[in-house]
């Protein structure tokens, strides 16, 4: 059913309502007419009292002197009922005569007469029941035209009479004809009813509402003892056609706003009727008050059961989006992990529809290849990056559901936080913490931002990151490589405190591989190129890809130029090539060099240089690097601490946060225990390079 056509139409009806207030009455019956006599309800436009019936065709009399209950009357006839679709019920007299053995006792006609309505000639018989009897009708049309209509009804024997039907054997039928406003209904014997006075002393005949009269072999003997028969009229208004009708608004009789005007079928005048969907009195003004409570219940109804069935198939929708994004498989694996360490959160649909005012434009803050990213707040105010992906390969679900509890178990301060996921959607949905500054390559490559980071930041950033990646690398359950590390993928935060992200191209390393083959995937530029032509995936590639970062931190140059000349595109070269011919500080960045720690940078530059070699072996691993650039910080900070007290401090802070797997043996200080912060990401797998100019 059409809930939104029901819902129109509810409208509808109330702004009619309204309406129907301020339209001033005319010919509407006056307030407090009786609507009633006895218990037949009399419906505008026919009344009993003066100012309550539309014109003299509808005045009626209720009678409640002489009759008890009290009877209603057109004219001289009694009225049964009366329905507002332009049919009532009248009684019928019946004409009749009677015989003993001597001859005839007597014999009546009747007749019938109301100018102003029609006997209906689809409702009503003319009917003669008897033995020996002979039914005539005749009268007047309400064209002036004659009519004249009988039957001759015969049987001699009780037993030759077919009980139930009117054949001809006792009993016989014709039609009346259209339009009779009249008529005297005579009827006779032509044997005095010799032989069957008996079983048949009387013959009847009158005009009777079809549908009432059953005639059985009773009524051959008893019929007198009716008072009468109900007869049916059609009334209509006036004499004219809707469309005349309609011209004079004020005689218009179809007041209410949702009633139609329909031609009388057989006669002068129309009668109105509630457009489809109403229900009343159309000729009252405020009346057709549509839906009857047994279509509102149908209303209320179908659209309870449309709302459930709707809900029930969202149901089944959001179940098999979460089977199919292995929503079992995480569960189970949660559980497993239950209380060893805070992980990951199974987030609703509703949950994260709420958090981004469902997906609203506004909250976008990221959009790319791999999906689009959302700002949202949960309900416990926390604000968070919701990732929803574009793509969700099935053949890697495990894969994926394996690497979010990994992640999620990472609490690193230097990766982002990874706080759940959502599974009831298509393509499952991430949700991290907030990271709020933007990203590395916005404050190295933006020209107000590059000034302000100085050499100390860089070098931190640069310490953090390569803190976060070693220990990916070698202090989580399984190592995790990276796979694409570039300025983009670097967080900041109102602190500068580094956050590594996305995690969407990364690779767990069963502990007993040493390497991976892999489609290749990372971002030109980055991009090692030793992975590249093998397709041999290794935590050195990692190493690579960083060397490019802090080439990058170096110069402010992006990793990948068409500004530069052909041979200079790609930082890795540029920087290698420039080393090479001792030019690096001509091609480093200014604030550094005017910061004037030249010995620093040339460290730094070489440290670069080594992770930037061709050969993957001769790469130093992460942790080293990790380690050389926290020395050249803490030296930073307190120039006149020695490198023992270094390692002594670092041991001390690994003491404290290393993993229990017990892979450091005290060398690198990846995680100074501060916070808690972890990461996350890992869906977006395919593709297999993308190009991207490695900002
Ligand atoms: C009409 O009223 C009489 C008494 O007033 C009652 O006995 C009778 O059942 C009523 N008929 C109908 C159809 O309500
Ligand atoms: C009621 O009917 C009787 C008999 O038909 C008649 O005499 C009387 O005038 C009628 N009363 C009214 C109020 O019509
Ligand atoms: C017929 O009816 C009349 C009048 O009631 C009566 O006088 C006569 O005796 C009846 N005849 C028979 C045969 O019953
Ligand atoms: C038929 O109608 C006429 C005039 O309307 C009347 O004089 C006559 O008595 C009526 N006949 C019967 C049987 O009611
Ligand atoms: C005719 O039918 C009526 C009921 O319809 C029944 O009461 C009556 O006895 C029947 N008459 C005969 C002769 O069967
Ligand atoms: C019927 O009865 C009438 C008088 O009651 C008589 O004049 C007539 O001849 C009778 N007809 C027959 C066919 O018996
Ligand atoms: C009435 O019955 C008698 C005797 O059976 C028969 O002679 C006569 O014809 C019958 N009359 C009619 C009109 O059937
Ligand atoms: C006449 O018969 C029909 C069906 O056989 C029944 O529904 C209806 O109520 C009967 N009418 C009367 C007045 O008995
Ligand atoms: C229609 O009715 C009006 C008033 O009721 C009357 O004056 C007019 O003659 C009627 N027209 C016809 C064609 O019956
Ligand atoms: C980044 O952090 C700095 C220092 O807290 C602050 O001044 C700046 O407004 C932040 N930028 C953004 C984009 O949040
Ligand atoms: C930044 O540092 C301040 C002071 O140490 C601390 O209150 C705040 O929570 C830090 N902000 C973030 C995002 O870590
Ligand atoms: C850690 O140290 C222990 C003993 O000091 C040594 O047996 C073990 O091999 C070391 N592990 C690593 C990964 O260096």
């Amino acid at each position: 059913m059409a809930l939104r056509e029901m819902l129109v139409q509810l409208i509808t009806l109330l702004i009619s309502i309204l309406l129907a207030r301020a339209i001033a009455a005319t010919s509407q019956p006056e307030p407090g007419c009786p609507t009633s006599c006895g218990n037949l309800s009399i419906p505008f436009p026919f009344g009993t009292s003066d100012g309550c019936y539309l014109d003299d065709s509808f005045f009626l009399t209720c009678n409640d002197t002489q009759y008890n209950p009290p009877r209603t009357f057109a004219g001289d006839e009694q009225v049964l009922d009366i329905s507002v679709d332009g049919h009532m019920r009248v009684a019928s007299n019946f004409a009749q005569d009677c015989f003993n053995k001597s001859g005839l006792l007597f014999e009546k006609s009747t007749n019938f007469s109301l100018s102003n309505f029609v006997i209906s000639s689809t409702r009503n018989k003319f009917t003669a029941v008897g033995c020996d009897t002979i039914g005539v009708a005749v009268g007047e049309g309400s064209e002036g035209q004659n009519y004249a209509i009988g039957c001759i009804s015969y049987c001699n024997r009780i037993e030759s009479v077919d009980n139930g039907s009117c054949s001809g054997f006792g009993c016989c039928q014709t039609s009346m004809p259209q339009g009779a406003t009249d008529f005297t209904v005579v009827v006779g014997s032509t044997w005095n009813h010799t032989n069957i006075s008996d079983f048949n002393p009387c013959g009847y005949a009158f005009v009777v509402e079809e549908d009432y009269f059953n005639f059985s072999t009773l009524d051959l003997k008893d019929f007198q003892n009716r008072e009468n028969v109900p007869m049916v009229l059609d009334w209509a208004i006036g004499n004219e056609t809707c469309e005349d009708a309609k011209k004079n608004s004020s005689s218009y009789a179809c007041r209410a706003v949702n009633s139609d005007c329909y031609n009388s079928p057989n006669g002068l005048g129309y009668f109105c009727n509630c457009s489809r969907g109403y229900q009343g009195n159309p000729y009252l003004i405020d009346d057709c008050q549509g839906l009857s409570i047994s279509l509102l219940v149908l209303v209320v109804g179908s659209s309870w059961i449309y709302w459930i069935v709707k809900k029930r198939k969202h149901m089944k929708l959001k179940e098999k989006f979460f089977q199919q994004n292995g929503g079992l498989m995480f569960q189970q694996q949660l559980s497993r992990h239950e209380g060893s360490i805070e992980i990951a959160k199974i987030f609703t649909i509703e949950d994260l529809k709420k958090a981004t005012n469902n997906y609203d434009e506004s909250r976008v803050i990221g959009r790319g290849g791999f999906g689009t990213v959302y700002k949202g707040v949960l309900l416990d105010n926390r604000v968070v990056a919701i990732k929803k992906s574009k793509i969700s390969d099935q053949n890697q679900i495990e894969q994926f559901i394996n690497e979010v509890i990994v992640l999620s178990q990472i609490n690193h301060r230097n990766v982002v936080k990874l706080l759940g996921c959502c599974l009831e959607t298509e393509v499952p949905l991430l949700v991290y913490e907030f990271i709020t500054n933007g990203t590395l390559s916005y404050h190295i490559h933006n020209e107000g931002r590059a000034t302000l980071l100085s050499w100390e930041m860089r070098l931190k950033i640069a310490a953090e990151t390569a803190g976060a990646i070693a220990y990916l690398h070698s202090a989580a359950s399984m190592p995790i490589i990276h796979r694409d590390i570039k300025s983009t993928n670097i967080l900041l935060d109102d602190n500068y405190t580094t956050k590594v992200a996305d995690f969407g191209a990364s690779k767990l390393i069963p502990v007993d591989q040493a390497q991976l083959t892999t489609l290749v995937q990372g971002t030109f530029g980055y991009l090692d190129p030793e992975y590249f032509h093998s397709s041999q995936l290794t935590e050195k590639s990692d190493v690579y890809s960083f060397g490019v970062l802090l080439a990058e931190l170096l110069t402010g140059e992006k990793a990948l130029s068409f500004v530069r000349p052909e041979k200079d595109r790609n930082l890795a070269t540029y920087f290698d090539s420039s080393m090479e011919e001792g030019r690096l500080f001509q091609i480093l960045d200014h604030r550094p060099v005017n910061e004037g720690k030249l010995e620093q940078l040339k460290e730094v530059a070489e440290l670069a240089r080594r992770c930037l070699r061709v050969k993957g072996e001769e790469r130093p691993t992460m942790k080293e690097v990790a380690m050389e650039l926290e020395g050249l910080r803490v030296m930073e900070k307190h120039p006149w601490v020695n490198v023992n007290l270094y390692l002594e401090e670092t041991e001390l802070l690994l003491a404290k946060t290393v993993p229990s797997d017990g892979y450091n043996n005290g060398t690198i200080s990846v995680d100074n225990g501060c916070s808690s912060s972890t990461g996350y990401d890992s869906m977006k797998n395919q593709g297999i390079v993308s190009l991207n100019d490695g900002r």
